[in-house]
């Protein structure tokens, strides 16, 4: 982890370590208690009662979505609904079939693998997870050359859920193997705002309603940055407020954050900027973009890009990324023109 990324705190890719803790508590554990993706909920309320139902297990469920909006938390709530052990692995980690064979090897009927990551699997753990999914059986080659011979390797019959901020990235045979496929989308206002009181509630923070619409406001439509903003808030509530949480405490403290009224921090306003002033609010391609900020191209796309597009600030077109009038007003920056490519979404 950099230095910068430390320092980030809107930055949902980066979990720090006193958050992995915070986030245990604060994981909503049944999806009545999940908040929002309302869609998504019903649907997966069915297929859970449906699979409990035939005493199957539930089919293959892919999630994607930005960091930080319940992916993870997710899997969680369905291994407890379905009440199967949840075993975790991240596509990276799975380096060779042997890893994949012995994580298989050790699941029970029933039971829920939670693979992260799944966008960065290694193409031949991949290609053998395949027949796993469709018949529950892994091949597994013995010997070399003309003697090589395959044995097909019964598996218990279990659900596996893959989570991945790239949906893009993954190959279709990958996908067409989930039988429920979901995006998980950002939250709105009204849901943010639950979430703070949740979280308050259950951490004891005394909090005001404007205190709640404030971090709510700032949480770039994610739950993670809701709790995260919400703890740094609490520390200044303590040190300067007596510990409540008000609307003129949670401005002081998300301004002294450097995170704006729109929840966008020092390295979104640095994209923003970069586009206008550098290349004059012309297109600019994503690799020129991560050279002129020293990000790299990935974590523009993951982290920055999605909530900047989403939020109106950045369009993409077939020429490269361009910012809005929405960004320039909102950066109190002159738009020079009102040429085509300039201001709007194409
Ligand atoms: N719908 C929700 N309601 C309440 N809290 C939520 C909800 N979704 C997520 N959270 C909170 O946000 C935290 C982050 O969510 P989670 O770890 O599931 O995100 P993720 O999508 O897996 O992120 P990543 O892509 O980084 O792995 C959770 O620990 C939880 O506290
Ligand atoms: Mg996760």
């Amino acid at each position: 982890m950099d230095k910068q990324k430390e320092q980030r705190v809107v930055d949902t890719s980066v979990i720090l370590e006193d958050e992995q803790r915070a986030e245990i508590t604060l994981r909503p554990q049944t999806l009545d208690e999940f908040i929002g993706q309302d869609k998504l909920k019903e649907n997966l309320k069915v297929f859970i009662e449906a699979a409990k139902k035939r005493r199957e297990p539930l089919d293959h469920c892919l999630f994607y979505s930005p960091p930080g909006l319940g992916k993870t938390t997710l899997s969680h709530i369905i291994s407890k609904e379905m009440e199967g052990n949840l075993r975790s692995t991240s596509g990276p980690v799975m380096e060779k079939v042997g890893d994949l064979a012995a994580i298989l090897t050790n699941l029970s009927e029933g039971d829920i693998l939670f693979v992260d990551e799944i966008h960065r699997m290694n193409h031949l753990v991949e290609e053998s997870l395949y027949p796993v999914m469709e018949d529950f059986q892994l091949d597994i080659i013995i010997g070399q050359g003309p003697s090589a011979k395959t044995i097909k390797l019964p598996v218990p019959r279990f659900t596996l859920i893959g989570a991945t901020t790239r949906a893009g990235l993954l190959s279709s045979p990958l996908r067409e193997r989930f039988g429920i496929i979901n995006h998980l989308n950002y939250y709105s206002s009204k849901e943010l705002e639950q979430i703070v009181r949740r979280s308050s509630s259950i951490l004891n923070i005394e909090i005001d309603e404007e205190g709640v619409v404030e971090i709510a406001r700032r949480s770039r439509g994610t739950p993670r940055i809701v709790n995260r903003l919400l703890r740094r808030v609490r520390d200044f509530a303590d040190v300067k407020a007596q510990g409540k949480i008000t609307k003129a405490v949670a401005m002081h403290s998300l301004d002294a954050l450097e995170i704006d009224e729109a929840g966008l921090d020092q390295m979104d306003r640095r994209i923003l900027e970069t586009i206008i002033k550098k290349f004059s609010g012309r297109p600019v391609g994503i690799e020129t973009l991560a050279v002129a900020i020293s990000e790299s191209v990935d974590t523009i796309t993951d982290v920055y890009e999605p909530f900047l597009i989403q939020s109106g600030f950045l369009a993409r077109t077939p020429r490269g990324r361009v910012v809005t009038s929405h960004a320039y007003n909102h950066l109190g920056i002159k738009n020079p023109g009102t040429s085509k490519n300039q201001g709007e979404f194409l």
